[in-house]
């Protein structure tokens, strides 16, 4: 794949080679994430951040990112402060904005909308979520920690077996992360949730079809004793026609530290994408596994900030003028202390 110039809007885009050059850019950014250098590299570009639905960690860190590498970010937040609520097009929307910007980050809650608006646009779109169906740089980052985590522990993702639990079928960066893992091998993968909020049976299909074995069950506990990642999800309300209809699901597969020390291998690494439904009675992924040394829901955060300015990198053509472009930091850096 040419990553420069490139929109990136699914993981079908992505080889096995794509994916290890994101992650091999992605490591060389650590310096500049940890705050001990910063980069100017990106001075006077513009990022036009375009989020038409709710978030926190993909908007603020594909802006944090940009702003890391010394870009400049225009924001839009909700449809209620864009044009699009007076019945603009998307088309339109991207050739204006593609006007004013050096690359373009959206979320969109209509599925294939992204990939719509970066037909239209004049510089690189990289997709913040469409709909229920992909996350691409989520994937990217989950796979990226998947592989930190295990490196850690003397594995590669080759061969590895991976829980994916809760909201399967509205969850978008599960059918990411399972179209990621198609170009892996030995990979077995169990897909727990209500049968309501199974998997797409097309993207099951496909996973089989390039190699991946694959159960089906609505039941946790016996499902999770001898997997080497749990990755649980939330019950995506917003695409439910009502509260009460999402309330159906919620709770229904609880990881806490009592569960997860019964039956789960001590080594077992719990991931989350975020945000996790902290509500009482949502019981998605206890607090009380906060401090416990095998939960990454955290370093998954902190490592989506180096994925995404080595896609940013990648995209805008700077990856060998990073370092050129770099002084130490002047401030207090509270990482260090
Ligand atoms: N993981 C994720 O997409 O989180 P946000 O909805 O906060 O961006």
């Amino acid at each position: 794949m040419n990553f420069v110039g490139a929109h990136i809007v699914s993981i079908d885009q992505f080889q096995r080679v794509d994916v290890e050059e994101v992650f091999s850019v992605a490591d060389r950014m650590l310096p500049y994430a940890l705050r001990q250098r910063v980069t100017r590299v990106l001075e006077g570009a513009i990022l036009g951040n375009m989020f038409f639905e709710a978030s926190t960690r993909t908007r603020v860190s594909f802006g944090s990112a940009f702003n890391l590498m010394g870009g400049e970010v225009r924001e839009t937040a909700g449809f209620d402060s864009s044009a699009l609520i007076k019945g603009e097009s998307l088309q339109d929307t991207a050739r204006v904005l593609s006007g004013f910007s050096d690359v373009i980050c959206m979320r969109h809650p209509v599925e294939g909308s992204v990939a719509d608006f970066a037909t239209a646009s004049r510089v690189p779109v990289l997709s913040g979520g469409d709909g229920a169906n992909e996350h691409p740089t989520q994937a990217l980052l989950d796979l990226y920690t998947i592989r930190k985590e295990m490196a850690a522990k003397g594995r590669a993702i080759d061969g590895l077996k991976i829980a994916m639990i809760g909201d399967l079928r509205y969850g978008r960066t599960v059918h990411s992360l399972g179209k990621l893992l198609c170009l892996y091998s030995d990979i077995e993968v169990v897909l727990i949730s209500p049968k309501e909020l199974r998997f797409p049976a097309e993207l099951v299909d496909s996973m089989r079809t390039s190699g991946i074995r694959i159960t089906v069950s609505d039941h946790l506990i016996e499902n999770i004793t001898d997997v080497d990642i749990v990755y649980s999800t939330r019950i995506q309300e917003e695409r439910f026609s009502s509260k009460q209809e999402a309330d159906l699901y919620r709770g229904k597969f609880r990881l806490n530290h009592a569960i997860y020390t019964q039956f789960c291998q001590p080594n077992t690494v719990i991931m989350h994408p975020l945000p996790r439904d902290s509500r009482i009675d949502a019981n998605e992924l206890d607090a009380d596994l906060d401090t416990h040394p095998n939960l990454a829901i955290f370093r998954q955060t902190d490592n989506g900030l180096l994925v995404r300015m080595a896609l940013f990198a990648m995209v805008l053509n700077v990856v060998d003028q990073v370092d050129d472009y770099a002084f130490n930091v002047r401030w207090f850096n509270a990482r260090q202390t």
